[in-house]
């Protein structure tokens, strides 16, 4: 096949993978930071258990569907990849409105991405809707002897943002899932503050937020069937 028939077929199956109506709930998510700080590599190891060490900057934007289990809902993650580099800004801050979610990326070993975070929040509260959960994330943990950002800055700075925190290495899959696990969990916490009480049933949100999220459908217990 040639590189055309390849896109296409890509591109088909992708079409066919987020056309698929059969979720319960459906997170818009972004993975925003300057370039190089690893958003591309964070999302094919969390969709894909892949990494690669050679950098090809991203275009422009692109997404990944992945679905993951809450109790016994099925959330369909929509998980879009953004281009860290600056000519690409206009294309991608048009990406954040209706966005539930950002991980907002920087490089432990890299000051100026460190600095970037400010701006990065900025333009989170400019072009996202008001109830975006952000989680800040310190990637390329496994790169101690070339960390220039300690974790107590970075911990500092999420704080002061309002923002969750964790070191992640997308190499050495540390805190990869748990970095979205935790991102859906908060969603879902906002959404059950959000639509209290009635409205809240009526839309099924899950009362148990705390229930742990998880890759494979619950196994159906005896007793579950409401019928
Ligand atoms: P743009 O697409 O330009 O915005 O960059 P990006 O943020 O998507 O960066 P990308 O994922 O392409 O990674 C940049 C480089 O960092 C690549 O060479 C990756 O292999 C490397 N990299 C990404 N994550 C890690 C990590 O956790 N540890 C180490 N050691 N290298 C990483
Ligand atoms: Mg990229």
């Amino acid at each position: 096949m040639d590189l055309y028939g390849k896109m296409a077929a890509t591109q088909d199956s992708k079409q066919k993978e987020s056309s698929d109506q059969n979720f319960d709930y459906m997170f818009k998510l972004l993975i925003i930071g300057n370039s190089s700080v690893g958003k591309t590599s964070f999302l094919f190891r969390y969709a894909d258990d892949t990494f690669t060490s050679a950098f090809v900057s991203t275009v422009g934007i692109d997404f990944k569907v992945k679905t993951v289990y809450k109790n016994d809902k099925r959330i369909k993650l929509q998980i879009w990849d953004t281009a860290g580099q600056e000519r690409y800004r206009t294309i991608t801050t048009a990406y954040y409105r209706g966005a539930m979610g950002f991980i907002l990326m920087y490089d432990i070993t890299n000051e100026e991405s460190f600095a970037a975070v400010q701006d990065w929040a900025t333009q989170i509260k400019t072009y996202s809707w008001d109830n975006a959960q952000v989680i800040l994330a310190a990637n390329k943990c496994d790169m101690e002897d070339e960390r220039i950002v300690s974790v107590d800055s970075g911990r500092l700075l999420a704080d002061q943002l309002g923002f969750e925190f964790f070191e992640t290495s997308a190499k050495d899959n540390i805190n990869v899932s748990q970095t979205f696990e935790r991102l859906v969990d908060i969603i879902c916490d906002k959404m059950s503050d959000t639509l209290e009480g009635d409205a809240a049933l009526a839309t099924g949100i899950p009362s148990d937020t705390n229930a742990k999220l998880t890759d494979n459908p619950a196994t159906p217990q005896p007793g579950d069937c409401s019928c």
